[in-house]
């Protein structure tokens, strides 16, 4: 509490930034707060409780002053390239990454993001390389577009989760054409580092193989890391990716739908383009392009203070884990704002997410939905106040230690 005040004054965000009071919470119409029950505190869907930042909310707010929800069209132009010049000029100014506007797709959202190159660069029956656990849709557009689900493991190492290409061997064939690649990882909250991501450059190059690089989390990355976009690695490496990102996660505006797909090349866009028609990707509203202009161009202080609290978030739920039930495993994640959380060790007799929801009354993400044989295990996301995430972990650590 006295952290979140001290963050919150030295940016003069307003004092209610990460303290947003129950009720106000409950009153909001997000999937978060009401998904279940009153009395469930929800940690689960990746969504934070924080409020927006400022330059969103006045973009919003002189739309909605004047009315104004036509067909997007800016003066000079349609409204979708600013999309696409904001991401350009972030990418550079954030990473050093020199992007080309004319590569990039608008899309309304990501996980459209991740099914349409897999319809555009594999057939039914290829093989789909996919770290897991991961991202319950990744599983899903593997499994409805009938591609082969190629696994490869997050491994736990003692304190953070690895993996090893060379695990692959065996299992890569000729039909093996995509790795879906989500930096930082969703649930480990690994930030892949220069030495992993380059053994998955070798690995698609030897391969021959297009990559998805899901970074959508890139702008949560702590204790000093850094996150290097995947088609930085090199001209080869571009050639083959298509990264998706945009500022719904690190921004808290995922309502409003709007993302993008850039292309490492003008072929492998148009590649793209041969199967899956821009049309079909839909169009995004006004309101999500100017709310993600805003927070690409104008939302930096924001953003820094919410990177200030989160691993203070991110400590308190490791320090209270340790504390009062050591048996529960988490490493503490490098970047995002979820926990990958191991419950085997208290040998629940129902799934982890139905103990703790029906023990004490705290929504989490059930570990099964990120990789088959997880039930004992679970995603928890601490972006909320300190008091709201004391008041689950408290739940928690009640409900495991009145059964043990
Ligand atoms: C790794 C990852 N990719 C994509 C998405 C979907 O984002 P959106 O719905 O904003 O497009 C999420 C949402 O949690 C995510 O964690």
């Amino acid at each position: 509490m006295a952290l979140a005040a001290r963050t919150v004054g030295a940016t003069g965000l307003g004092a209610n930034f990460f303290d947003l009071p129950e009720s106000v919470l409950r009153s909001r119409r997000n999937s978060k707060w009401n998904a279940y029950g009153p009395d469930i505190l929800p940690a689960f869907v990746a969504e934070m409780d924080f409020a927006v930042a400022e330059p969103i909310q006045d973009a919003i707010r002189r739309a909605v002053a004047a009315g104004d929800y036509g067909y997007p069209q800016y003066k000079g132009g349609k409204a979708e390239p600013r999309v696409a010049e904001a991401f350009v000029a972030r990418m550079e100014r954030r990473f050093g990454w020199k992007t080309d506007p004319s590569l990039v797709q608008v899309v309304a959202d990501l996980v459209q993001g991740t099914f349409a190159p897999l319809l555009a660069f594999s057939e039914p029956g290829d093989g789909v390389i996919l770290q897991v656990p991961a991202y319950p849709p990744f599983h899903e557009a593997i499994a409805t577009t009938k591609r082969e689900l190629t696994p490869l493991t997050m491994r736990d190492a003692g304190t953070r989760h690895v993996f090893d290409v060379t695990e692959l061997d065996d299992r890569i064939g000729p039909r093996t054409r995509i790795l879906i690649l989500c930096n930082p990882q969703n649930p480990t909250g690994r930030v892949f580092d220069h030495a992993e991501l380059s053994a998955l450059a070798r690995l698609a190059i030897e391969r021959d193989l297009i990559v998805v690089a899901d970074e959508i989390h890139s702008d949560l990355v702590y204790d000093g890391r850094k996150h290097i976009p995947f088609a930085t690695l090199g001209p080869e490496i571009a050639a083959r990716t298509v990264t998706i990102t945009s500022a719904t996660k690190s921004f808290n505006i995922p309502g409003l739908r709007c993302g993008v797909m850039h292309f490492g090349t003008p072929e492998l866009r148009q590649r793209f383009a041969n199967t899956i028609p821009a049309r079909l990707l839909g169009g995004c509203s006004g309101l999500g392009i100017d709310a993600t202009v805003a927070a690409w161009t104008s939302c930096d202080q924001w953003l820094d203070a919410v990177v200030a609290h989160l691993p203070a978030a991110r400590d308190r739920v490791l320090e209270v884990l340790r504390a009062e039930l050591p048996e529960v495993r988490c490493h503490a994640p490098e970047g995002t704002y979820l926990a990958w959380l191991d419950f085997r060790e208290l040998h629940l007799e129902v799934p982890a997410f139905q103990f703790f929801h029906d023990h004490a009354r705290v929504a989490l993400s059930p570990g099964e939905n990120f990789q088959p044989g997880c039930a004992q295990f679970a995603r928890l996301n601490f972006a909320t106040s300190m008091p709201i995430l004391d008041r689950i972990l408290g739940r928690m650590v009640d409900a495991a230690k009145k059964r043990t």
